[in-house]
């Protein structure tokens, strides 16, 4: 329906805006304001898009004429538009390229590189030294089958390490046969893997993860171990000490004390545990008041460091080697508990809690 008035009042806007739109826009300082100014015209709400939304209401006879004029605008506020942004546009630019280059006052960011996890450092430390004796070095898998880890390491069926309370059974509960499936214990596995594979003379090393379920300030439902077996002709508890020891004080201190305390393990016998001067007190230099006040070794000077032993007949049979000719010596340590004393870490948490703080420092 056409309205008198809307011919007067869509000419008034045209002229209104005609008279305004090129200094508004040419006034914009910046890429943001020009494109506000310009939604002013002709955004969603903007004055010629208002009277655009007119057309319907004018006279049929200067609908055309009208609605021509409008356009035309609206395309000279396009133009406008894009003349002065590329005005824009360019002398930023050109301040770019003639204003101060770099500013090389400012401090730079420091990058933050990444390092070494500790049981990783004590890792590579470890083999090292072990490698330069001449062990090889063996990987095995850590989801493993029951026997590996138990039957054919003389591990007695109903042996408590077997138990539910102590082991990641997968699939279920308490296993029904040897070819189960667990997360394995130890990397005592390594020996039954690598012995059943090749013949004597054989000396490995072999570290990684293994799984118990356990979970207090020492222990950690994954921790790591390192297994290590020599086998040969003639192979006696002499080469045990003589290996051991020398490892030992390559790797923390060429002074300390080693001791051999007798212990069972099923798979070797004779079968020992290690303990070795406290590293803390530096019990081997004998100043009694100082290692009297030692939380670490609790005042009697040594600290337990690994299981040892000789490779029990039984194993031999089990991986098909003669035992009435081959001797060997086998070796345990929790590569945690090395990281744990060399570095002074309370808490085996600490390995494991991915806390920058703390892992920075090494
Ligand atoms: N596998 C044992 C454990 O997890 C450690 C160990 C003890 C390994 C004595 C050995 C050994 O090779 O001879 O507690």
């Amino acid at each position: 329906m056409a309205e008198p008035d809307a011919v007067q009042t869509f000419e008034d806007g045209l002229t209104k805006i005609r008279g305004a739109y090129e200094q508004a826009l040419r006034d914009a300082t910046d890429e943001p304001e020009l494109r506000l100014v310009n939604g002013r015209y002709v955004g969603p709400q903007g004055e010629l898009t208002k009277l655009l939304k007119l057309m319907p209401k004018l006279p049929g006879d200067r609908r055309r004429e009208l609605g021509q004029r409008a356009n035309a605008l609206k395309q000279e506020i396009q133009t406008t538009f894009d003349v002065v942004l590329d005005g824009i546009h360019r002398r930023a630019r050109d301040a770019e390229l003639t204003g101060p280059s770099l500013d090389v006052t400012l401090p730079g960011r420091w990058p933050m590189p990444g390092r070494l996890h500790p049981i990783t450092r004590i890792r590579n430390e470890v083999l090292e030294i072990l490698v330069s004796l001449g062990f090889d070095v063996a990987d095995g898998p850590e989801i493993e089958l029951y026997e590996n880890c138990f039957d054919k390491l003389g591990f007695p069926p109903d042996h408590p390490a077997t138990d539910e309370h102590d082991t990641f059974f997968i699939e279920g509960g308490k296993p029904s046969g040897p070819h189960s499936v667990l997360l394995r214990t130890q990397t005592s596995t390594i020996q039954v893997r690598e012995m059943s594979r090749r013949e004597p003379p054989l000396a490995i090393v072999s570290p990684g993860a293994v799984y118990r379920r356990d979970d207090d300030a020492t222990h950690s439902p994954m921790f790591f171990q390192l297994e290590g077996f020599l086998v040969d002709t003639d192979v006696t508890f002499a080469e045990l000490k003589g290996v051991l020891t020398l490892f030992l004080r390559r790797l923390f201190d060429e002074h300390v004390a080693v001791r051999f305390r007798a212990s069972y393990f099923p798979f070797v016998e004779p079968g020992g545990e290690v303990d070795m001067s406290c590293v803390f007190c530096r019990a081997w230099e004998g100043d009694k008041e100082r290692t009297t006040a030692c939380r670490v070794c609790k005042g009697n000077g040594w600290m337990e460091i690994l299981g040892c032993g000789m490779i029990h007949p039984v194993v031999f049979e089990n991986v098909g080697y003669d035992p009435e000719k081959y001797t060997g010596f086998a070796f345990g340590m929790g590569l945690d508990r090395i990281a744990m004393l060399k570095y002074g870490i309370p808490n085996i948490k600490l390995l494991y809690d991915n806390d920058v703080r703390f892992l920075s420092q090494f």
